[in-house]
């Protein structure tokens, strides 16, 4: 695809080479924008390298291929990294006073900034209200990453990780990489980029620890990485995310807030109080412990040492916990509010397959979107590669993505929920 990578005058404009290479090395074309100031922390010989290709920096170059308006109109994306306040600024207002923002005015793809600056100029109102306002206009604007900033000072403000800024801009145009196969009845990637914005989703991600007693646990292999990108991904297409985490050491995505919890109950409790806060989607990513040992025990559970006793092991009594998921499906209105996303981690066996058994949950859960995976000791669980089913009730085709990162799987999934969201608000309730 067509990339173009704005680059504005930042300290962390170096970083912008190294998102750069990630662009060229997964095959995009990529021109880049510096502007004059970025020209001065990084120099045009580094972007005409790295690129591979000559660098558009002023409206006064090669005139006759009108490149103010050029290069916005043949982009399939454009990536700013990183925007600087001023950029923020002139792209809200819509000024074309260099070549990144006349190809901003021109671009009618996807764009997505990426904000890095000291605490106190992005928390400006100044700079609040050119976000707002860049938002609700369909740009996808990353919240800065916090941590240690150009001084000694530390805060929000930091260019995000290049792979992250990598993963956001893909995930916006997911058919770039080939991975999807669209539905008949509608092409979901046309929904996928706005749906999201301004809404309420909740998703829930890691695995579910039960205690036995002060130092042991029933638990499972869930790294909670599937979920985190899937937070991730709806955080930079506009929505309000709350994640409910369960017993994962993963960075929490910029602009996501999270609620963490250890046991089935108190994912459940958590969800449930995220819902009531008007969450229009719920993505249950997380695996949740079907069993959890019946009693707790307040001092930790010894061997025995009596003699005859050495090889005496405890019983452990388990209870059911709730599913979840099915019951936020069970309590739903006549409106089917919220969306309901479930996960299955299926192995196949002598009764089927795993899209067989994909499917049987589907029916037996009544969600609205399934993602199947096949699971076992060394595939998906905390591998950063994945390949997933998406199933609808609404179709018997299974939609195959990957493998792929679990970011692209992340932008598909979104994308069919798009999807369901555009079809429910095509549908009048009552018909
Ligand atoms: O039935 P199974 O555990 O395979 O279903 C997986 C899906 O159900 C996941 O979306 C998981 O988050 C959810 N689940 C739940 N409550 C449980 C068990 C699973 O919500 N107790």
């Amino acid at each position: 695809m067509r990339v173009v990578l704005g680059v504005s005058g930042g300290i962390a404009a170096y970083k912008a080479a190294l998102l750069l290479r990630l662009f060229t090395e997964a095959g995009h074309a990529v021109t880049v924008v510096p502007t004059d100031a970025a020209l001065r922390f990084v120099g045009e010989p580094t972007w005409a390298a790295l690129s591979g290709r000559p660098v558009a920096t002023d409206v006064w170059s090669a005139v006759h291929e009108v490149p103010h308006v050029r290069l916005g109109q043949e982009a399939d994306l454009v990536v700013v990294a990183p925007a600087t306040a001023d950029l923020l600024a002139r792209a809200a207002h819509g000024q074309a006073d260099d070549l990144l923002t006349n190809t901003l005015l021109t671009a009618r793809c996807p764009v997505l900034l990426a904000p890095a600056m000291h605490t106190e100029m992005w928390s400006h109102p100044a700079t609040t209200a050119n976000v707002a306002l860049l938002r609700e206009r369909g740009v996808s604007v990353l919240d800065p990453a916090a941590g240690r900033l150009t001084g000694a000072d530390t805060g929000p403000g930091r260019l995000p990780d290049p792979e992250e800024i990598f993963a956001a801009a893909l995930a916006l145009v997911p058919d770039a990489e080939g991975q999807h196969t669209a539905y008949d009845g509608g092409t979901p990637a046309e929904h996928g980029a706005q749906a999201l914005r301004g809404r309420h989703v909740v998703v829930s991600a890691g695995g579910t620890r039960e205690p036995l007693d002060p130092v042991r646990f029933l638990g499972n292999r869930s790294s909670g990485k599937q979920g985190y990108a899937l937070a991730q991904v709806a955080a930079s297409r506009g929505a309000r995310v709350t994640l409910v985490s369960a017993n994962s050491d993963l960075p929490v995505p910029p602009g996501v807030d999270v609620v963490e919890v250890e046991t089935a109950l108190e994912l459940q409790e958590a969800v449930l109080a995220a819902r009531a806060d008007a969450a229009e989607v719920i993505v249950m990513a997380a695996a949740v412990a079907d069993f959890r040992p019946r009693d707790y025990l307040d001092a930790k559970i010894k061997k025995s040492h009596a003699p005859g006793q050495e090889d005496s092991a405890p019983t452990i009594e388990l209870v059911r916990n709730p599913d979840i998921l099915a019951g936020l499906v069970a309590d739903r209105g006549a409106d089917q509010v919220p969306l309901i996303v479930g996960f299955a981690a299926e192995t196949g066996d002598e009764s089927g397959d795993v899209l067989s058994h994909a499917r049987d949950k589907l029916t037996r859960k009544g969600c609205d979107l399934l993602v199947a995976n096949e699971v076992g000791r060394d595939v998906t669980f905390g591998k950063d590669d994945t390949l997933v089913h998406l199933l609808r009730p609404d179709t018997d085709a299974a939609r195959t993505v990957g493998p792929a990162s679990k970011n692209l799987v992340a932008g598909a999934v979104w994308d069919e929920v798009a999807d369901l969201l555009h079809l429910r608000s095509a549908v009048p309730a009552d018909g």
